[in-house]
């Protein structure tokens, strides 16, 4: 897709760390635009997962900016991130374990709990979107395969309905033929119009799908450009990520 409408997000020049005087983000830049999927790769520990928790609040930065619609969001805290239209799937499962499939669905309506039709409506789009969670309703969330599991969380966090989405390795540990449904869903949520942004290790799935790519390296952007720069063999594109000073 072309790069033409405006990003709704615009994070620049993060610095953020863990521990004082040790930054993971070194000035990290990226633009979340509606429509399209855009990917951030780049070596493990580099601090993709770091630059979604600033992103979400999760972890306060030192510096830099972000702006949803051109206001000020940096700061803002998780848990009013979903009254923006900014939903985070975390890389670690977050599924809650001894519950059922169907309560975890309703946490994701939390926010507007009281509007039963509306929450009628969502969990009927998202058992309409994802079928193996209506099989799998009153079955305890721990009990599904990983796989299951990452949907049911990808329904969950679309259940507010959100118009941006940061999705932490969406795809790790599961198997290929569900990987490929789950990117597949993914691209479809862009084609209609959202803002997703992906970190992933998955190289191959993430190009599959994504519009544009960031390439991080040690906390700050290494190179970036549309797909379309970036059909070397994924070992030729690995080798200049790591290699090239
Ligand atoms: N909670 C934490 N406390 C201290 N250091 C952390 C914490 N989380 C991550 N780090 C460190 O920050 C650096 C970046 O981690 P991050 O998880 O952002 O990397 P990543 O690019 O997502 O890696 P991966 O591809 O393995 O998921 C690593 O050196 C990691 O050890
Ligand atoms: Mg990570």
């Amino acid at each position: 897709m072309p790069d033409s409408e405006a990003p709704l997000l615009i994070a620049r020049d993060l610095v953020a760390g863990y521990v004082p005087g040790v930054n993971i983000l070194n000035g990290m830049s990226v633009d979340v635009v509606p429509g399209q999927v855009r990917c951030v790769l780049g070596p493990n520990g580099t601090g993709k997962s770091t630059l979604l928790k600033a992103m979400f609040g999760f972890l306060p930065t030192q510096s830099g900016t972000m702006q949803l619609r051109g206001a000020p969001v940096l700061g803002t805290p998780p848990h009013s991130m979903g009254a923006l239209g900014i939903t985070y799937l975390p890389q670690r499962p977050s599924v809650f374990p001894f519950l059922s499939v169907e309560v975890n669905l309703r946490l994701g309506t939390w926010a507007f709990r009281h509007d039963r039709a509306r929450v009628r409506e969502r969990t009927e789009r998202a058992l309409t979107q994802f079928p193996i969670l209506r099989e799998r309703l009153r079955q305890t969330a721990g009990t599904m395969s990983g796989g299951q599991q990452r949907q049911l969380e990808i329904a969950r966090a679309l259940m507010g309905d959100p118009t941006v989405l940061l999705m932490d390795e969406p795809t790790a540990s599961i198997e290929p033929r569900v990987a490929g449904q789950i990117y597949e869903i993914i691209q479809g949520l862009a084609r209609a119009g959202k803002a997703v942004l992906l970190v992933d290790q998955n190289i191959k799935g993430a190009l599959g799908i994504a519009d544009h790519v960031y390439v991080m390296r040690t906390g700050t952007l290494f190179e970036e450009g549309p797909r379309a720069q970036f059909t070397d063999e994924v070992e030729t594109l690995v080798s200049r990520w790591l290699y090239t000073r």
